[in-house]
């Protein structure tokens, strides 16, 4: 009798330090949740709409639209002012359009850029992307609004004036910037077509 209840403390100190080593082995592999890109430029939280009074906008969209339209700004004033290695042969059709005072086509550019972006980083939820995969919009035999085909030098190009919109629209933490930049690149590969 003696002899078993020392075995079933044994035993109990046996189970009870599996239950210890588990447990911590659950701590280490449970880290805290990485919050999406979406939702460190301010995620799915409503906020009125800046340009559309009356209307709300999701805060993640809010950043990745005001980011988009300071970037095609950037791009056509560098064009219109004759800017070196400026992007004028890409974007020849709307610095037409935009300078004639059509700004149809921007729009639909602007809604299709945040689109993109807010749905391929954490937004999918509530965003969706409907436009050309990114091979066939950067390319102007499938895509007439693309001027040329863009080489890595122009790719560059972009990725200084995402980053200069970037600054003008509040978003300097470097981390931040490093992430949207790693978005980036990653489609560096189907857009650079020569
Ligand atoms: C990460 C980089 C880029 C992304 C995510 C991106 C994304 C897009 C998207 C979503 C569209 C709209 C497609 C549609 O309407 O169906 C588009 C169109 C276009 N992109 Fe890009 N793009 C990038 C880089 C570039 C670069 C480097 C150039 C040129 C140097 C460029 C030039 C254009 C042009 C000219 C259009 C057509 C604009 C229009 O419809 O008027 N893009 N891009």
């Amino acid at each position: 009798m003696k002899h078993l209840s020392k075995l079933s403390l044994f035993a109990l100190l046996l189970i009870s330090g599996f239950a210890y080593v588990s447990c911590s082995d659950d701590d280490d592999a449970t880290p805290p949740a990485e919050l999406t890109l979406y939702q460190k430029l301010g995620g799915f939280s409503k906020v009125s709409d800046p340009n559309n009074p009356g209307q709300m906008i999701e805060q993640g969209r809010l950043s990745y639209r005001s980011v988009v339209d300071s970037t095609i700004t950037l791009i056509v004033a560098d064009i219109v002012a004759g800017s070196q290695g400026n992007l004028g042969a890409h974007f020849a059709p709307i610095v037409g359009e935009v300078s004639g005072g059509n700004t149809t086509n921007v729009a639909v550019l602007s809604k299709n850029l945040t689109d993109f972006f807010s749905a391929n980083t954490g937004g999918g939820a509530t965003n969706t992307y409907s436009g050309l995969g990114m091979v066939a919009a950067h390319d102007p035999a499938q895509n007439p609004r693309m001027g040329v085909k863009a080489n890595n030098a122009d790719y560059d190009k972009f990725i200084g004036y995402v980053g200069a919109a970037a600054g003008l629209n509040g978003v300097t933490d470097s981390a931040l910037i490093g992430e949207v930049v790693e978005v980036l690149e990653s489609l560096r590969a189907p857009i650079v077509q020569q």
